[in-house]
């Protein structure tokens, strides 16, 4: 029987760290304190440490870090928002929650982040923001966005839901700045398949800005301060004492996790060398400057796509598509008008991308054999089966 290489497996992980994650739980219970507290904010103070940002802010979940984030910025009813349509839905639904507009910005078609020279051309009086977004893991190009923002007296909300940990471009001598800690606020998710993930949906806001974080904080508990006197209209999206207790504990494993994704991603590099160099189009993760990808997902771009997925299936590997409809083609967004052709690279890039299983358990020889399926695909192929 053919032994299966699941895309993506929590279990070896759960297994790993159970005992301390019971005694963790233990504790929370035996204060009945379920609801912000101690454990998040000993959480905050890690996170906000981690980023190298002054404030951390935990929140229900990632979607909420966004909204909250654009919240605090005062962004609402008609306002513009350049970002990415190539992204989870979340970085564009938030944006529509406040009753603002969602601007899609096409995609560089390497990185498949934002394309800082697309940006310029998409802003209006009734732009208040850019939110890039860090996707798989790797920091969008953030130097030339800034330098766009601050001619425009535009804010920056980074979502950097997937990147947490990741660095952008590091010189000689220094190294590059760390996800969220580069723009005005940046927002994290610690869904369960995050890099570093909660038993449940969590998530976090980082800012150097004093009053950004307070508003955010006070945002997160329906604005009021003190209790039952509002001062802004809020919404509910505390994070749970149970969640931060779980992830105080998995983030002791954060660093160790992240060097493993990068070498299985190292290893993936030298595996499909060959194919890379062999078969056209068919393309690996581009890494820009030496940033620090943190590989949340291992990428690959291939014409064949779908072909090469039923193939992987049939032979019991696991691999997913993130994202196989660009925000701005889908039918809740049919009312902002635009059409297929309007941003090619995004199109594109959903019709070719395949993230492979890569998470820190992974073993050789499931990655072995992940590699192995891939290239007697190809090889296939080129017998013109
Ligand atoms: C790029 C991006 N933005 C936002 C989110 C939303 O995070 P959450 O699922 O925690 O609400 C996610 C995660 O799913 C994401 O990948």
């Amino acid at each position: 029987m053919k032994k299966k290489v699941p895309f993506f497996d929590l279990t070896p992980q759960f297994k790993s760290i159970e005992e301390e994650i019971k005694s963790a739980l233990d504790e929370v219970f035996k204060t009945q304190q379920f609801i912000l507290g101690s454990h998040v904010q000993a959480l905050e103070e890690k996170i906000a440490q981690y980023c190298r940002t002054r404030y951390a802010m935990g929140v229900a979940s990632g979607s909420d870090a966004l909204l909250l984030s654009l919240m605090a910025l005062g962004i609402g009813m008609g306002d513009e928002v350049l970002l990415s349509p190539f992204t989870f839905f979340a970085t564009a639904g938030s944006v529509s929650r406040l009753g603002a507009i969602p601007v899609f910005v096409d995609i560089d078609p390497k990185t498949y982040n934002i394309d800082p020279t697309k940006i310029e051309e998409k802003i209006t009086l009734r732009t208040k923001a850019i939110m890039p977004v860090h996707l798989f893991g790797q920091c969008a190009d953030m130097n030339p966005l800034l330098q766009i923002a601050k001619t425009k007296k535009l804010f920056v909300i980074e979502d950097a839901a997937q990147a947490l940990g990741a660095e952008y471009k590091p010189t000689a001598g220094s190294e590059g700045r760390r996800a969220g800690q580069i723009g005005d606020l940046g927002c994290f998710s610690f869904y369960p398949t995050k890099n570093l993930g909660a038993f449940g949906d969590a998530g976090m806001v980082v800012t150097d800005d004093s009053n950004f974080a307070e508003k955010v904080r006070l945002l997160r508990v329906h604005g009021s301060q003190p209790k039952y006197f509002h001062k802004w209209i809020g919404i509910n999206s505390r994070l749970d004492t149970m969640q931060a207790a779980i992830l105080l504990v998995k983030f002791k494993y954060l660093e160790k996790w992240t060097t493993e994704r990068q070498k299985k991603a190292e290893r993936y590099q030298r595996l499909f060398e060959d194919l890379s160099s062999s078969v056209n189009g068919f393309n690996l993760p581009t890494i820009q400057y030496q940033n620090r990808h943190i590989f949340h997902q291992y990428v690959i771009r291939v014409p064949e796509r779908d072909r090469l997925k039923k193939f992987l299936a049939e032979e019991g590997i696991g691999t997913d598509i993130y994202y196989p409809v660009p925000l701005h083609l889908q039918e809740c967004y049919s009312f902002l008008k635009y059409h297929r052709g309007d941003l090619p690279n995004s199109e594109k890039a959903s019709e070719e991308v395949l993230a492979l299983p890569i998470y820190p358990e992974l073993t050789e020889n499931e990655q072995t054999m992940v590699a192995d399926r891939i290239k007697a695909f190809y090889k296939r192929r080129a017998q013109g089966v």
